[in-house]
């Protein structure tokens, strides 16, 4: 199952975002979508998990050959790829449990475990003691948690994350960026989109960074940006 975005151009009715996006991501790797604030990681991932706004105007999303770029939410979905939005956007009204219930599943492919309750509980113990609680009295991580197990329920062959770390406290972070590798070495495709670009570099062994052209402006290795100061300053500004 591979991702490829070709030459992709989103925006919205009053900006032009992205002119020509291309991005892989292959079976089984980790892929960092970086980029300072504003610049576009957010519309990348909502064109492709087939959320509108923003519209698509050129160029494909293919996943595992086919095209997905005219598909709805809930196709993108049931081909195996799942969303955990910026903001988390958990369900507040309903409980933990519930939260984790109410998604649509897809089959697990045959080589993989599917997920289940029980089985997001053990990955996030902490989600298990938060089981009957309405999901708007947790806390910030329990939510990102939440929302990382509930993308999780839909058996995804690729999990796209958005911003998970953004306003965590640094203990919840250590948990968190721990279970991403985790997933990342089990062999589940990640695209995480981040700011904190300790973390993304942690979880992923190759970056792209979307800059104010549009497009990707910097494409590697995460030990080759890693030590691209000069990289790292012009596009992330660190
Ligand atoms: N719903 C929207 N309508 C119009 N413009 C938007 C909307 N959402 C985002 N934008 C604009 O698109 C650009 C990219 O935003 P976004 O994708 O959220 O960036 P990032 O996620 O990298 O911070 C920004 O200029 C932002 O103001
Ligand atoms: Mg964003």
């Amino acid at each position: 199952m591979t991702l490829d975005v070709t030459g992709l151009h989103v925006g919205y009715a009053t900006a032009k975002v992205l002119h020509g996006v291309d991005l892989t991501v292959g079976r089984g790797e980790s892929i960092a979508l970086l980029g300072r604030n504003g610049m576009g990681k957010t519309t990348l991932v909502r064109a492709i998990c087939g959320l509108r706004p923003p519209t698509i105007t050129a160029g494909s999303i293919k996943y595992d050959g086919v095209d997905i770029s005219r598909k709805t939410s809930f196709q993108v979905s049931r081909a195996g790829i799942a969303l955990v939005p910026q903001g988390r956007r958990v369900f507040g009204s309903l409980t933990t449990y519930e939260n984790l219930t109410v998604v649509p599943r897809r089959r697990a492919a045959s080589k993989d475990d599917p997920w289940t309750v029980e089985r997001v509980f053990d990955f996030f113990p902490r989600l298990a003691e938060r089981s009957k609680s309405m999901a708007r009295s947790l806390s910030g991580g329990e939510q990102q948690m939440l929302a990382i197990g509930r993308a999780l329920m839909t058996n995804p062959s690729l999990l796209i994350m958005d911003e998970p770390s953004e306003g965590l406290a640094p203990s919840v972070l250590d948990v968190i960026q721990d279970r991403l590798a985790g997933l990342s070495a089990s062999g589940l495709s990640i695209l995480i989109a981040e700011q904190n670009v300790d973390l993304a570099l942690d979880i992923a062994s190759r970056v792209v960074v979307i800059d104010d052209s549009g497009t990707i402006a910097w494409n590697g290795s995460s030990d080759a940006l890693r030590s691209d100061s000069a990289a790292l300053e012009q596009h992330l500004s660190i």
